[in-house]
């Protein structure tokens, strides 16, 4: 059998995706471990889901900058991973743009999921942005990260109508319950192309 994928989930509020991932590994369909989770806000969500679920995780704190980690910030946090013995680094409600340090220690092995059909509505509350622009479907992105923000290349769409009568929220609830399929799923064909993803 393949050794698990080894994971390290960066997050930085309630850690639903991440919970999604832990039980797609806790019942055996994806092959994968989390051997680091790590938040820039000290009392995310995804701290006590990390706890429930027996995997390691720190706050690691970001310095003076709002959207991005301050440089020794970045250094210490792809460091922290490397420890881990983390192969991909997944994206989970992580609210900082990564930089240099970040995309040169894991090249092509960061992933990110958003809620909207890439390239339509990057940026913040992408299901908002959506119902605003009277769409009638919208949807949930896993991608490659690279500098820009929402722009690395597509892995997979699982598209979501919007519905008469839809509020933010109803919509929102329903492009997350599509991440929970959608990103473990995602993660799981990786891991089982972990020798070509990897190479
Ligand atoms: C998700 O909606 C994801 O698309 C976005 O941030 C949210 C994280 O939610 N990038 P959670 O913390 O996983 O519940």
């Amino acid at each position: 059998m393949t050794p698990p994928l080894v994971l390290g989930v960066l997050g930085s509020g309630k850690g639903s995706n991440f919970a999604a991932i832990a039980e797609a590994i806790a019942d055996g369909w994806l092959n994968a471990k989390v051997g680091l989770v790590v938040t820039d806000v000290p009392d995310a969500g995804i701290l006590r889901l990390a706890a429930a679920h027996g995997v390691p995780a720190v706050h690691l704190p970001p310095g003076r900058f709002k959207t991005k980690l301050e440089p020794e910030s970045e250094q210490l946090l792809a460091r922290s991973l490397q420890d881990a013995g983390v192969e991909l680094v997944v994206l989970a409600g992580y609210m900082r743009l990564l930089k240099e340090p970040m995309v040169t220690a894991f090249p092509r092995r960061i992933i990110n999921i958003h809620p909207s059909l890439l390239p339509k509505f990057p940026g913040l509350a992408a299901w908002q942005q959506a119902l605003e622009a009277g769409e009638s479907e919208t949807g949930c992105t896993v991608h490659y990260v690279d500098l820009g923000m929402d722009t690395g290349p597509m892995i997979a769409q699982e598209s979501v109508p919007v519905l008469p009568g839809d509020t933010a929220e109803t919509l929102h609830t329903r492009i997350q319950q599509a991440e929970h399929r959608l990103y473990p799923q995602v993660i799981a064909d990786l891991a089982a192309r972990r020798a070509t993803f990897l190479a």
